[in-house]
């Protein structure tokens, strides 16, 4: 019996040295994700102020076409802002809502441009809740929809009226982004022999995320975008 009783003690004493190990592991845990959360916040400020840094110059510069240079630079960069932004509201920060992120993105390009245009967009996603996309694959992802956004909404539309649709699926691991506008239509022909910045950029992020992507014309211009989620 005695022996039964000592081993109950130890077995006590194990037990609580677990729970107090446990307790440890936690909040090391939970440390680190407001650390994560911090970093995030942190990054988007310093992208904040590089925005900033380069609409002052802007405000400063005469010349046109480098004040053009210079608020396009700075939408790209504020679309990176934006993920960082999105990840610390969230009580997430490593993964992020697919839906959410385009909706917000296209919204914040669509009111960088802030003319009175009547260009609408509209957004579409398959079993959104289930698209949570990892930070290696959204910030590709994000600068491509804004690369593809963009032109939309600068060429599509001469006489500055008409609709940019948005569609995102995940289905198992495959995931595909449609971007369809119904304006001029692109000009395929000059696309595959131009080295224009727009599409040199939607080259490089789609092979960084393994992406394949077209581009068709059926009354107004469709991009299609389909890459392998993993996790
Ligand atoms: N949705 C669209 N509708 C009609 N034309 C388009 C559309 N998207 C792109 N284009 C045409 O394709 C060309 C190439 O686009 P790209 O994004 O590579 O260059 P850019 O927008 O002129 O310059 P950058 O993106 O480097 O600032 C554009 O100049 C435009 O003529
Ligand atoms: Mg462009």
């Amino acid at each position: 019996y005695r022996e039964a009783q000592k081993h109950s003690e130890e077995l006590e004493a194990t037990n609580q040295t677990i729970q107090q190990q446990n307790q440890i592991i936690q909040k090391s845990l939970q440390e680190k994700e407001m650390l994560i959360k911090e970093i995030h916040h942190r990054v988007k400020n310093n992208l904040q102020i590089i925005n900033s840094i380069i609409r002052l110059h802007m405000s400063k510069e005469n010349n046109e076409k480098l004040q053009t240079l210079l608020s396009e630079i700075s939408t790209r960069i504020q679309s990176i802002a934006i993920t960082h932004q999105m990840l610390y509201k969230k009580e997430q920060f490593l993964e992020i809502n697919a839906a959410e992120y385009i909706k917000y993105l296209c919204q914040q390009i669509k009111n960088a441009f802030s003319n009175n245009s009547n260009i609408e967009m509209k957004f579409s996603f398959n079993n959104a809740e289930q698209q949570q996309l990892p930070l290696d694959i959204a910030i590709p992802l994000g600068l491509i929809c804004s690369e593809v956004i963009t032109n939309a909404i600068k060429y599509a539309f001469p006489n500055q009226s008409g609709n940019i649709y948005i569609h995102f699926e995940c289905q198992n691991h495959q995931c595909q982004l449609t971007i369809k506008d119904n304006g001029i239509g692109i000009d395929l022909e000059k696309i595959k022999h131009s080295d224009t910045l727009g599409m040199e950029l939607i080259k490089l992020l789609s092979e960084q995320i393994d992406a394949q992507y077209s581009f068709k014309v059926d009354n107004g211009t469709i991009f299609e975008l389909i890459f392998q989620k993993h996790t």
